[in-house]
């Protein structure tokens, strides 16, 4: 049976099918199923039956996997149970990006899933780079900017459960900084993106005003309507996403009710800007969290 690919939006995102992803994992699955990621930058597939093995062994066709997380412990060495019971990620944010390599690409797998609500929504910040207007392009070209895990993004609200505050104190138990382009250009595409998101501290060089008004605009123009898809889960799908040039956010809207994904991310490259330079690792040493990437010729 052909994969097919039906889209989901003009932007981004794609439903994919004729597909077993528990058995089939040739080379030219993987090479087809790179390509539909480069094109839609986040897909979709149905009906998968994978445990954590084998959801693992997916991921490992888009590159080597990542442990779970930099500091989180997880459901098992590579695996992330992304648990409504310990936190949730409702703020717009690109995985990991607080380390000099972020996964290049991250799989969220569903488990436990909400009669209503609880949809992951995925922006497309390569349209949101090209919708600005010239002048402010060649700004972001220009800047860049210090993310960090220990920011607003892991900050737990107000009144948050034990579970939620020793999930916080694990996420910053060991702080890292780095300084990435606003822009990033995809090594497999070449698409221009804002790389930005929820664990951005500051623009190098601005006041604390500045840094926060600009971006803030650019913020505005990634989570414009068009840019954005909301999948809505039901058990057992497989999202994956290019975590280079997109942001996600998952919507708390299915009150107290239990919601559980599992995430295995793919290593990634050390992002470049538009001027040639890399990311530098300013705080803490990623390297046993995540190998990197070669970028493919
Ligand atoms: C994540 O941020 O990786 C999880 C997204 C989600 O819970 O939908």
């Amino acid at each position: 049976m052909p994969i097919t690919v039906r889209k989901l939006s003009s932007r981004l995102g794609a439903v994919v099918d004729g597909v077993d992803l528990s058995v089939d994992q040739r080379p030219e699955v993987a090479a087809e199923l790179r390509s539909a990621l480069n094109a839609h930058k986040a897909l979709v597939f149905e009906g998968v039956r994978l445990d954590d093995a084998a959801h693992e062994r997916v991921a490992s066709l888009f590159g080597d996997i990542t442990r779970a997380h930099p500091t989180v412990p997880g459901a098992t060495e590579n695996v992330l149970a992304v648990d409504s019971g310990t936190s949730k990620s409702n703020q717009w944010h690109t995985d990991v990006t607080f380390v000099a390599n972020p996964p290049q690409v991250t799989t969220l797998r569903s488990i436990v899933t909400t009669p209503y609500g609880g949809e992951t929504l995925i922006a497309d910040s390569a349209g949101a780079y090209r919708d600005l207007p010239e002048s402010l392009r060649a700004l972001a070209d220009s800047l860049r900017a210090v993310h960090t895990n220990a920011y607003d993004y892991a900050r737990p609200p107000r009144g948050s459960s034990d579970a939620y505050l020793e999930h916080h104190r694990q996420f910053v138990s060991t702080v890292y900084e780095v300084e990435h382009p606003v822009v990033r250009v995809h090594p497999l595409t070449g698409e221009r993106g804002l790389f930005i998101g929820g664990f951005v501290r500051n623009l190098v060089g601005l006041s604390k005003s500045d840094s926060d008004d600009l971006l803030r605009i650019f913020q505005r123009h990634v989570t414009r309507p068009e840019n954005v898809i909301r999948w809505s889960w039901s058990p057992d799908q497989l999202l994956i996403f290019d975590n280079r040039i997109t942001q996600h956010y998952a919507i708390d809207n299915y009150d107290d009710l239990p919601r559980l994904l599992h995430r295995v991310t793919v290593a990634g490259d050390v992002p470049v800007g538009v001027d040639g330079r890399p990311s530098r690792q300013l705080v803490g040493d990623p390297s046993d969290y995540s190998v990197v990437a070669e970028v493919a010729a």
